[in-house]
C-alpha cells in the first residue's frame, strides 16, 4: 500500500542558510517514523519569482511554468511540515511568496512549523504564519522552534536534544493522525 506523502519544505532561499541541516534532522525523524514518504522541497529548485501570476490563485489558471511545475509538486502532498527561519520579527519573504502563488494546492491538509532564529527561537515566526495557513484552510498540527545559538548547525548538522527530537516526532504522529481523514474529506469531493 502507498503511503500519503509529507513533504519538507525549506523555506530559506540565502547562500550559507541553515535550512537545509534542519529540514534534513527532521526529515530523518519522520522518515524513521514510517507513517509517510517523506519528500525534501526546497524552494531553490524552483526558483519563483516575486509573484507574477496574472489571475488570483484560486482560479488555478496559471500562465507560468515556473507555476505549473510549483503546482504539480504541492499537489500531490497530503502533508507538510514548513522549516522556516524568523527574520525581523517574522518569517522570511520567500516562504510567503510561495504560498501565496497557490491556492487549492494547499487546502484540507494538515501542516506543521519547525521554526528557527536567534533567541527568539523563530516564535516569532510561527505566530506569524499561523493566520496565513488558516486562511489557506491548512490544519495546524504542532510546531517546534530551535534557538540556533543553543542548537546551532555544525559542519551541516543541527545539534539537536531530547526535547527537539520529541517535538519533531510528536508533530510526525500528528500529522499522521489527520492525513488520512483529510484525505477522504478531500476525495469525497465534500469541499
Ligand atoms: C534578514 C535577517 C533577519 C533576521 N531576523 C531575526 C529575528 O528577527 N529574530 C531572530 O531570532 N533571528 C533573526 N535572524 C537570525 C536568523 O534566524 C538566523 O540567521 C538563521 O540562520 C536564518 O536562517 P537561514 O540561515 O536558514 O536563512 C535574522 C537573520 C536574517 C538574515
Amino acid at each position: 500500500m502507498t503511503k500519503p506523502v509529507l513533504q519538507v519544505i525549506i523555506g530559506s532561499t540565502r547562500p550559507g542558510r541553515v535550512g537545509p541541516a534542519v529540514a534534513q534532522w527532521f526529515f530523518d525523524i519522520a522518515a524513521a517514523e514510517g507513517s509517510f514518504d517523506v519528500e525534501l522541497v526546497d524552494l531553490v529548485d524552483y526558483n519563483l519569482p516575486i509573484f507574477d501570476e496574472p489571475r488570483h490563485p484560486v482560479l488555478r489558471q496559471y500562465e507560468h511554468e515556473h507555476t505549473k511545475r510549483w503546482s504539480a509538486t504541492i499537489a500531490r502532498a497530503d502533508a507538510f511540515v514548513f522549516v522556516v527561519p524568523e527574520y525581523n520579527h517574522s518569517f522570511n519573504a520567500a516562504t510567503k511568496n510561495a504560498i501565496d502563488y497557490l491556492n487549492h494546492e494547499w487546502k484540507h491538509k494538515p501542516l506543521g512549523i519547525v521554526s528557527y532564529g536567534s533567541m527568539a527561537m523563530g516564535v516569532r515566526a510561527v505566530q506569524a504564519l499561523k493566520p496565513i495557513f488558516s486562511a489557506l484552510r491548512l490544519i495546524f498540527c504542532g510546531e517546534v522552534t530551535i534557538p540556533l545559538p543553543i542548537n546551532p548547525v555544525v559542519d551541516g548538522v543541527l545539534s539537536s536534544n531530547e526535547v527537539l527530537d520529541k517535538g519533531a516526532a510528536a508533530i510526525v504522529r500528528e500529522l499522521a493522525i489527520m492525513s488520512p481523514p483529510l484525505q477522504q474529506l478531500r476525495e469525497s469531493g465534500a469541499f
